[in-house]
């Protein structure tokens, strides 16, 4: 069902009175996002849906679990000596997600100004790449072992209230008339089929908080917009520095290592260390160790939903969202809608075509961190070599 949400009931009911799940073969149903506009709504779908078919027999989609690089997290968190022992707030300085497009809201303004990126894209994408970041090894690889600790992470996010954290640990924007390469680019507002008095959201900056014992004091910054300056999903694990010792206490050039998961365009990892530059100074550069998975030739991974409609057709609920999974995260964002609802004087705007409001550097500023360029973003004052060149 890739349809619009209040039909989802409907069908369903249709599906059983027209007979077709009498046959003693197994029934499936797919359901693509959005599923309901907040908990109350989502719950209401999810009960009509439920006097037709069964919890296992439901796969909900979100295509951002359907990405190899997205999988590739389980593998390099949980597979990799390297990294496991690190993966927590003693190594760990903060988490940035960045979800950026180039697209604007094209001609999905009927929908878009309904939902904005809150629900567009942080409600599901957002939530479930910092979930997976987040969660607990699972004690065995099935669908419910990984999807129970999916929900544990989602539970242990510090909720946003009116009166904390809405206001000072969110940052919401609305693009204004501006330019990318040259080309001109309407408001937000601007745009066919966009009420001109919006105050719908189109960027989304938050700082996330997960409340437990791995999590504890280490800033999660997530945001994704759109008419942003490049199309880049990446997630960056910025480490703490090392003790400062004899050698390298005064030298500012040490940079903290990162491990940065690139997702979509450019699919594959890299990590940032410190080494020596060569010659007769004892100067410090950052150099990438790099595994570039999109610049293999010959490779051939299946699309997000191609990947996922072969696993529901396996039965396979791994990378499907399950229902109390899908409450947990409409319960966060709930509050955050509803303040926003109540008093949208906080709404900032940027133009098309650049990185979003600037209170968006502020929420990482205030903490002494910054963001750091993703791939395609010119890298002001950045330097490091890799061996690729990308
Ligand atoms: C969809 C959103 O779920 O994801 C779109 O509804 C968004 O607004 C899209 O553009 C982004 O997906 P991807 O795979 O292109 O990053």
């Amino acid at each position: 069902m890739a349809l619009a949400p209040e039909l989802f009931g409907t069908v369903s009911r249709n599906l059983r009175d027209g007979g077709m799940l009498e046959s003693s073969g197994w029934h499936r149903l797919v359901i693509e996002k959005p599923f309901g506009y907040d908990y109350p709504s989502a719950e209401r779908l999810n009960e009509e849906i439920r006097l037709v078919f069964k919890e296992e027999e439901v796969f909900r989609i979100d295509h951002y679990l359907g990405k190899e690089m997205v999988q590739n997290i389980e593998v390099i968190r949980f597979a990799n000596a390297f990294f496991e022992p690190l993966w927590n707030k003693n190594h760990i300085a903060n988490v940035q997600i960045t979800l950026a497009e180039t697209v604007g809201v094209e001609e999905r303004g009927a929908y878009y100004n309904k939902s904005g990126a809150l629900r567009d894209m942080v409600q599901n994408h957002m939530l479930q790449m910092l979930t997976m970041i987040a969660m607990e090894p699972p004690s065995r690889l099935d669908a419910e072992h990984i999807r129970d600790e999916k929900v544990k992470a989602l539970r242990s996010i510090r909720p946003f209230e009116a009166d904390e954290g809405v206001r000072s640990r969110i940052v919401r924007g609305q693009y204004s008339d501006g330019s990318a390469r040259g080309k001109a680019l309407k408001g937000y507002r601007n745009e066919d089929s966009v009420d001109p008095t919006s105050v719908t959201e189109t960027f989304f900056a938050a700082r996330v908080l997960v409340d437990n014992f791995r999590w504890a004091g280490v800033p999660f910054y997530v945001r994704t917009g759109k008419r942003l300056p490049v199309k880049s999903t990446e997630i960056v694990i910025e480490f703490k520095n090392v003790p400062n010792n004899v050698l390298f206490a005064n030298k500012q050039d040490l940079n903290p290592n990162l491990l940065v998961i690139r997702v979509n365009p450019m699919e594959g990892i890299y990590i940032k260390i410190n080494a020596k530059k060569p010659g007769n100074d004892m100067t410090i550069q950052p150099v990438a160790m790099e595994f570039c998975q999109s610049c293999q030739i010959g490779i051939n991974t299946p699309e997000a939903y191609e990947r996922l409609i072969f696993d529901a057709a396996r039965g396979d609920h791994t990378y499907f969202t399950r229902w109390d999974e899908l409450a947990v995260a409409w319960k966060l964002i709930d509050p955050i809608a509803s303040a926003w609802h109540e008093d949208s004087s906080d709404l900032t705007f940027y133009p098309a075509g650049s990185w979003g409001p600037e209170e968006a550097d502020k929420l990482l500023a205030a903490d002494g961190f910054h963001w750091w360029p993703v791939n395609g973003q010119e890298e002001d004052n950045v330097v490091w070599v890799s061996n690729s060149g990308k």
